[in-house]
């Protein structure tokens, strides 16, 4: 716990993570209208909001897996909206993990990992068979290399594909819900290697609607919504004593569904906060 407040992170540990001014619509629809926002190296930064606020395009920005429509961000001092940065020089130095896993159906959980160093950082045979070992071993399933994808359950599944952004070394990583695909039994697996993650000193930005986990983990909560920053401060602050009316109806919503509309059985939970 760095617990590095925005002032702070100039003073202390250079900001790894720096987002200034961004913006970005698709269309004439302008999703990101202004966010200003540091990760500092080692902190912990959830980001919650409703559906639609745009956490997944503001983390999608910091990847440049979208292009920002105006504003800059930078990672570990490079400017990556720099219009001649080395795109994929950026991308290894993020590892990111989504909602869907996405890992290759026909390859084992080892081979999973050492596609990707093989052929994103040219490492020999040996050392990506070691490193994706090591990295499977971290969260928890080294007894699973040999396995395929349809073998795991959703939670292992999820946990390879974290061992897999790893095993690329990453400077920072950013989870957008890694959590909400998965049955809740299966929850507290991941939960628990990110935690690990976050204690062996990793930067991190976690989109989640885990609460519980924001509250225990992150260093820092920003609530974000409809493309802005509404309010960020340490956890138990922005979580357990919100200032904004706007964090309250939310949290409300999120931490006790009942008091809201309940959804419909075809709905998605997923989206049940709008
Ligand atoms: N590629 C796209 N083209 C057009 N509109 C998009 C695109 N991606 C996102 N949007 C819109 O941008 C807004 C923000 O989306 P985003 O996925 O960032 O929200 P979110 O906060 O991650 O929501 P959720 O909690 O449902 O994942 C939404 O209105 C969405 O429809
Ligand atoms: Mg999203």
């Amino acid at each position: 716990m760095t617990g590095v407040t925005m002032e702070g992170t100039d003073a202390g540990g250079r900001a790894e993570i720096e987002v200034r001014g961004l913006r970005k619509s698709f269309g004439d629809t302008e999703v990101l209208r202004g966010i200003d926002l540091e990760v500092a190296r080692g902190e912990v930064v959830c980001v919650i909001g409703p559906s639609g606020s745009g956490k997944s395009t503001l983390l999608r920005c910091v990847n440049l897996l979208e292009e920002p429509t105006a504003g800059r961000v930078f990672v570990g001092g490079t400017e990556v909206t720099d219009p001649d940065v080395d795109i994929d020089a950026v991308r290894r130095r993020i590892g990111m993990v989504f909602q869907q896993f996405n890992l290759f159906p026909h390859l084992t959980a080892e081979e999973n990992l050492v596609l990707p160093q093989r052929r994103v950082l040219r490492r020999d045979r040996a050392k990506a068979v070691r490193v994706a070992r090591a990295n499977l071993e971290r969260v928890g399933l080294a007894g699973k290399a040999g396995a395929h994808p349809a073998q795991l359950s959703g939670g292992q599944q999820q946990r390879v594909a974290i061992a897999r952004a790893l095993a690329m070394d990453p400077e920072v990583m950013l989870f957008d819900e890694p959590t909400s695909a998965l049955d809740p039994e299966l929850v507290g697996d991941v939960l628990a290697v990110m935690r690990g993650l976050a204690r062996d000193g990793m930067t991190m930005m976690v989109v989640t609607h885990e609460m519980s986990f924001a509250r225990e983990v992150a260093d820092r909560v920003v609530f974000m919504d409809a493309g802005r920053v509404v309010e960020e401060g340490p956890a138990r602050q922005v979580v357990g004593a919100p200032r904004e009316a706007r964090t309250r109806d939310f949290l409300l919503r999120v931490l006790d569904p009942a008091a809201a509309a309940p959804p419909g059985p075809d709905q998605d939970p997923a989206d049940g906060t709008a």
